[in-house]
């Protein structure tokens, strides 16, 4: 097959829906800027990929998405600096984490051309929807799915992929209580732990929804094999700070690899903070909260940024983490990457990219 070259088509809306929206303000995930990216893919051959009016997409309820859950989708944020230009971050780390959440699911890879050009000029188009309000940001959700026209289990031979857009402030205005979910796991060894597939948040649902109703926001979710490890929380990657070490899980296949659990561990180190990505059984956290040496423990994820965790219930026991006001590296972490997502300090690490013409 000849290589194949991309282009961006765009068409933009006769009338902002912006107006009289106050963004700044804006229930998470709910309200959607006035621009969508789309872009299909048949049998490997990429179509050209058109920015068009936010709106509905048609398709058949034969998709084999819906049928078989052939689908991934990432999560990433874009602000503004004081200056007013518009900043996204880590961009290719998104890129590359989709690709191999697809190949995961045997979906042919997206091209970079398409996904991250497409993003530049969709965020340029509606940068006038970033919200300025310290701790809010225009998430930006790209999703990408199976189309075929089969009920038949096979891969898919045609896919869409596409970029919406929305005004978000925190993700948890609160800090967050979490149970241990002994009933339900989250991943397994050989399972798509790893990959961003939407199948692992609808699998995670009843356990969240049973855990909301005993009156936590969150569950922590153990390995699937031993139920005694640490791996994540709700929809985060989970820190602990326990005798002034940071401690979080390894990635050995069960787990997402979070782009701001990357960025949270590069600013530790570099600070010269003791970090450990290791196993942690639960009987740990117990026995750090029995000898008073439990000092933090926060969520880290994208919507979320840094989640402060004030309670952990474990069976019978309640841990009670330090108060917020007590603690050290989860508020300096938030901080830091405000800072460095807004272009408020300089960012050493290549992180920021400046979406130009915004
Ligand atoms: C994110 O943190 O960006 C996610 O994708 C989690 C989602 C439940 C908001």
């Amino acid at each position: 097959m000849a290589a194949q070259t991309y282009s961006i088509e765009s068409e933009r809306v006769s009338e902002s829906r912006l107006h009289g929206l106050d963004i700044n303000n804006v229930p998470f995930g709910k309200t959607f800027s006035d621009h969508m990216l789309v872009a299909t893919c048949e049998q490997g051959r990429w179509s050209t990929a058109k920015i068009v009016p936010y709106g509905q997409l048609s398709l058949s309820p034969s998709i084999s998405a819906l049928h078989y859950g052939q689908s991934v989708f990432e999560g990433m944020k874009a602000y503004k600096s004081a200056s007013g230009e518009a900043l996204l971050f880590r961009p290719h780390a998104n890129f590359d984490r989709i690709n191999r959440s697809a190949a995961r699911l045997c979906m042919p890879p997206i091209p970079e051309e398409i996904f991250i050009e497409g993003l530049r000029q969709l965020i340029c188009l509606d940068a006038n929807w970033i919200p300025t309000k310290p701790g809010s940001a225009l998430y930006i959700r790209p999703i990408y799915f199976a189309t075929d026209e089969s009920i038949g289990l096979r891969p898919s031979e045609r896919y869409t992929f596409a970029i919406i857009t929305c005004p978000v402030g925190a993700y948890y205005a609160e800090p967050v209580k979490l149970t241990v979910a002994h009933d339900y796991v989250r991943a397994f060894p050989g399972g798509t732990g790893a990959a961003k597939a939407a199948g692992n948040y609808a699998a995670s649902l009843l356990a969240d929804r049973e855990a909301k109703q005993h009156g936590y926001d969150n569950v922590l979710w153990l390995d699937g094999i031993h139920h005694q490890y640490i791996e994540e929380c709700g929809t985060m990657n989970v820190f602990f700070v326990i005798d002034d070490v940071v401690v979080t899980p390894a990635l050995q296949g069960t787990i997402l690899p979070g782009i701001t659990r990357d960025s949270v561990l590069t600013l530790l180190r570099d600070r010269g903070v003791r970090v450990e990505e290791r196993s942690i059984a639960l009987d740990e956290l117990l026995k750090a909260d029995e000898a008073g040496t439990l000092q933090e423990a926060f969520g880290a994820g994208t919507a979320a940024t840094i989640a402060h965790i004030e309670t952990i219930c474990v069976g019978d026991r309640i841990l009670n983490v330090p108060p917020i006001s007590e603690r050290k590296y989860g508020p300096q972490l938030l901080k830091a990457l405000e800072e460095i997502k807004t272009a408020k300090v300089n960012d050493p690490y290549g992180w920021v990219v400046r979406v130009s013409g915004a």
